[in-house]
């Protein structure tokens, strides 16, 4: 029962269970909770992916904290390959605080360089980097991630805040694509 749906043209099947998402999205939240002790952190959540996570995370993390949004518009240089981003909507300051971003998924890599590129250019204190997913046979770049709730294989996936062509996002378990 609801282990298929179909979006659009395509087959997805339950994947991850959100009571597993649960277990391993609290497991990071207590490893924040012994790192972030005493550092004032500001959470900065990406949109739109990310808001299921960031809920969920949040509501479990018990260290004083801000939380707040950005959104990335992604363009293309003159060279094709170069992909730049640009951060919409961060209107505090993080100058001199510990940020954490709050990433839905950590593919090649390129999204997260290039956002803490940018985030860095605000003269934060440290960043820290936390994911609900990773795809280890993806990622491209050499990139620190500091919280990784769950490592999944190459498969395109939607449900928990990931879409795929907008819609899924509301799903509550994570899916992947059929063959
Ligand atoms: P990266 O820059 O290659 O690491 O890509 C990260 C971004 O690609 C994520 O923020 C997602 O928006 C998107 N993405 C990567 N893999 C998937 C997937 O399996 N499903 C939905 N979105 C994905
Ligand atoms: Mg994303």
């Amino acid at each position: 029962m609801n282990e298929i749906v179909t979006i659009k043209d395509k087959q997805f099947e339950k994947f991850i269970e959100f009571q597993q998402i649960q277990t391993a999205i609290n497991r990071i939240a207590g490893k924040m909770d012994r790192d972030l002790n005493g550092k004032n952190p500001v959470f900065v959540a990406v949109l739109n992916g990310a808001f299921m996570f960031a809920g969920e995370l949040m509501k479990e993390v018990t260290v004083p904290c801000e939380i707040t949004f950005v959104r990335l518009a992604s363009y293309r240089g003159t060279s094709t390959t170069n992909n730049v981003q640009e951060v919409l909507g961060l209107n505090e300051s993080i100058e001199g605080r510990t940020v954490v971003i709050v990433e839905d998924i950590v593919d090649s890599g390129n999204t997260m360089v290039a956002l803490k590129k940018e985030l860095n250019k605000l003269n934060p204190r440290e960043i820290k980097i936390a994911t609900l997913l990773l795809k280890p046979d993806a990622l491209k770049q050499e990139i620190q991630l500091d919280y990784v709730a769950l490592e999944i294989p190459n498969d395109f996936i939607v449900g928990y805040g990931l879409d795929y062509d907008g819609y899924g996002r509301n799903l509550k378990d994570i899916y992947k694509i059929s063959p």
